[in-house]
């Protein structure tokens, strides 16, 4: 796995932030949460992209009961560390949702934009029900209200890499998550 002692993307310096070690554990108890709450339902999870691949692949992994993947993407912050605040789709879910239970997969929420925008277009499929699980959620930074169902870690309001989240498009290939040098 790569876990360097720190990676510069662009010009910012980044430091390890939460171990594979602590990641790992905290997958593998929601895993266990899943099982239990999802038991006989059969759960499609939906990861929007490109951020959730590597904690989806993980998750998904750890969960024991019937189960099925579908991908969404949305447009990202291109190169910048602050959201446009603007959303669309640009690739759609291509299973049928109505009457499923779905379970959203998220890298991380922040301002509560993307997730937000998501529920609403979830929703118009009349899934049986609907759920969001996190690794990431910058409490602070959520300014747009929701309800997370299954968050992996309260994080503090700072730009964090590494374990799917890019900065730049750049360190989704680091193997745990790192924070920028002078936030932590
Ligand atoms: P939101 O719409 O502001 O909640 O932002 C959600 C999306 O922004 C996530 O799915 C990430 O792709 C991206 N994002 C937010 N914060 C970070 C970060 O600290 N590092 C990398 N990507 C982030």
């Amino acid at each position: 796995m790569f876990t360097p002692d720190s990676i510069d993307v662009k010009d910012e310096r980044f430091i390890p932030f939460i171990s594979q070690e602590q990641i790992a554990a905290r997958i593998s108890l929601m895993g266990k949460q899943l099982d239990r709450d999802y038991k006989d339902l059969n759960p499609i999870f939906i990861g929007v992209l490109n951020g959730s691949f590597i904690f989806l692949a993980d998750l998904m992994r750890h969960v024991q009961i019937p189960c099925e993947v579908d991908f969404v993407k949305l447009s990202s912050y291109g190169d910048q560390k602050v959201s446009s605040g603007n959303v669309t789709t640009l690739k759609k879910v291509d299973a049928r949702l109505e009457g499923r239970h779905i379970i959203l997969v998220e890298d991380i929420v922040d301002t509560g934009l993307s997730i937000n925008y998501m529920l609403d277009q979830m929703k118009a499929h009349k899934p049986a029900s609907l759920a969001v699980i996190t690794l990431l959620h910058k409490k602070e930074a959520t300014v747009h209200p929701v309800t997370l169902e299954y968050v992996g870690f309260e994080i503090p309001n700072a730009f964090v890499l590494g374990y799917g989240l890019d900065y730049a498009q750049q360190g989704r290939n680091l193997g745990q998550i790192y924070i920028l040098e002078n936030e932590k």
